[in-house]
């Protein structure tokens, strides 16, 4: 196992011992990890034994699951194949020793026809299977398509989780307030992520691709990193899981699993899906009123003010800077406000100790989005404040390809990336550095913005987000409040 996997591997640890916390409670429980307390804890919920397939190998747990947890209903429940775990309620009942459902090994001994069944079945599913990759690669009507997506939409045996009602989203919500604030216990993570139906590709990017897949009938997006990716997976899925990150304009977590099949590990990071894809598909099919405009671009700040901003506490969050903001890193959502996303190159403050936890990840942001101090290689990566800098120049690029698609008296422009009419298609560092640091070159802000108060406002935004001197930069929070009193006076609701 690689680092980052025997990180996951503590993590998973952790998250026992989240399980295993003291509760004003008198059951008494088996916990291997609590070794202070002679391997016993309390619980007023449950004990709880659980077996899981990790690495090829079956990893047993026993715990407590507190009264919160339990009626969360996630703990006591046995996934097919994935995990077989059991809650039980006397003093010290979880003192025994589950397997996992045997495999061939156990198998009785098979007749002829049955031997004869088992080939044909899998040669049927195949032919099947080919049948209708033909079918849709030639986009005829196809009967049978209608007929098998409902069969793998059925509802899997986890959605027993859910009879309550129960979103995904109730669901992490009631974990995060029982537990510690950062989302799912990783053994649930686990069970939810080896029971997503991937339904089909929607995106690829530098890490790999992105699916849409159904769990319990819910849509969820799933970013699936190559092995050799492992380091931003880890990355990735470690910042999404900062406590208190948790917003409505930061794309929501829901699980990280990476599943070791024996020959190669796949690296999934299962996330809220949003059909309406990234802004830069959004701005590609869409053009925008002001009061459209004025929302995404508030959203977009609400996000990145919450990243940016230290919470300080127990129940704090640290500072975080994105460093790779731009219009494919942000999604929309169904009510056209948006999500930050692609967290994988992002670095936290620890203010405290005023250090910065800079992954060992070679991955840099994206070039034609860089602020001029990373081009010219001059930003003081000691001082935190300076990705917040970074991150704003950013900004005020994705806030000029969302003015461009404002549409006012019918005028509009088409969409285009920043410095599409100075650099070519795939710039290089030294093709941005030309451009924007020695020919100090910054996106036109048309006349005809000035003929409009919000575009005015807008374009205002920008010229103080480009400076060259990154510390002259507006702040996230004072974009957010400017925005804010432009959406009073356009009366449009966020
Ligand atoms: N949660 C999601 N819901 C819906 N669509 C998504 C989601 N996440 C990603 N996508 C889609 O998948 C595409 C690929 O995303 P990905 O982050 O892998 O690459 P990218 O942002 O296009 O490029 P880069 O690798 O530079 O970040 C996005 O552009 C978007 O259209
Ligand atoms: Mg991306």
């Amino acid at each position: 196992m690689g680092s980052a996997g025997r990180g996951m591997q503590g993590a998973v640890h952790r998250s026992v011992l989240v399980l295993a916390r003291q509760w004003p409670a008198s059951l008494k429980c088996v916990c291997q990890l609590c070794e202070h307390t002679n391997f016993t804890c309390q619980t007023e919920g449950a004990c709880w034994t659980s077996v899981m397939l990790t690495n090829g190998k079956e990893e047993v747990i026993k715990s407590c699951v507190s009264l919160p947890e339990l009626n969360a209903q996630v703990f006591c429940h046995s996934s097919k194949n994935v995990t077989k775990t059991e809650c039980c309620y006397t003093d010290f009942c979880n003192n025994i020793t589950l397997h996992l459902p045997a495999e061939s090994s156990s198998r009785p001994n098979l007749g002829p026809l049955m031997l004869a069944m088992i080939v044909a079945i899998p040669v049927c599913i195949l032919s099947l299977a080919v049948m209708l990759t033909i079918c849709i690669r030639q986009g005829r009507y196809c009967a049978y398509r209608k007929k098998k997506r409902q069969n793998i939409e059925e509802p899997l045996s986890e959605c027993n989780l859910v009879n309550s009602g129960k979103t995904l989203k109730d669901l992490i919500y009631d974990m995060t307030t029982s537990g510690s604030g950062s989302g799912l216990p990783l053994l649930v993570q686990r069970t939810i992520a080896r029971t997503i139906v991937l339904q089909e590709m929607v995106g690829k990017g530098r890490f790999g691709e992105v699916w849409r897949g159904k769990w319990c009938g819910e849509d969820v997006a799933v970013k699936i990193f190559s092995s050799r990716d492992e380091r931003s997976w880890f990355r990735e899925a470690e910042i999404y899981q900062t406590i208190m990150l948790r917003h409505e304009n930061i794309l929501g977590f829901i699980a990280a699993d990476n599943k070791d099949n024996g020959t190669w590990t796949q690296l999934w990071l299962v996330s809220e899906y949003h059909d309406q894809g990234s802004l830069f598909d959004y701005l590609n099919r869409n053009t925008v009123t002001i009061d459209g405009m004025i929302k995404l671009a508030l959203s977009i700040a609400s996000g990145l003010a919450h990243l940016h901003m230290e919470i300080v506490g127990t129940q704090g969050k640290p500072a975080i800077a994105h460093r790779d903001m731009k219009s494919k890193n942000i999604l929309v959502k169904k009510n056209e406000t948006c999500a930050i996303a692609d967290l994988g190159l992002a670095v936290k403050h620890d203010s405290v100790l005023n250090t910065i936890d800079i992954p060992l990840n070679p991955r840099v942001g994206t070039k034609r989005y860089m602020a001029p101090e990373i081009l010219d290689d001059v930003m003081n990566i000691n001082i935190f404040e300076s990705f917040k800098h970074a991150d704003i120049y950013s900004l005020g690029l994705v806030y000029w390809e969302i003015s461009r698609r404002c549409s006012i008296g019918g005028l509009v422009e088409e969409y285009q990336l920043p410095f599409y009419d100075v650099v070519p298609s795939d710039p290089s560092v030294e093709d941005m550095r030309r451009a924007v640091c020695e020919q100090k070159l910054r996106p036109n802000i048309p006349n005809q913005w000035q003929s409009c108060e919000a575009l005015r406002v807008m374009g205002r935004i920008m010229r103080e987000c480009w400076y060259t001197n990154g510390a002259a930069r507006l702040t996230a929070l004072r974009i957010k409040k400017t925005i804010s009193q432009l959406c009073v006076q356009e009366d449009c609701k966020a």
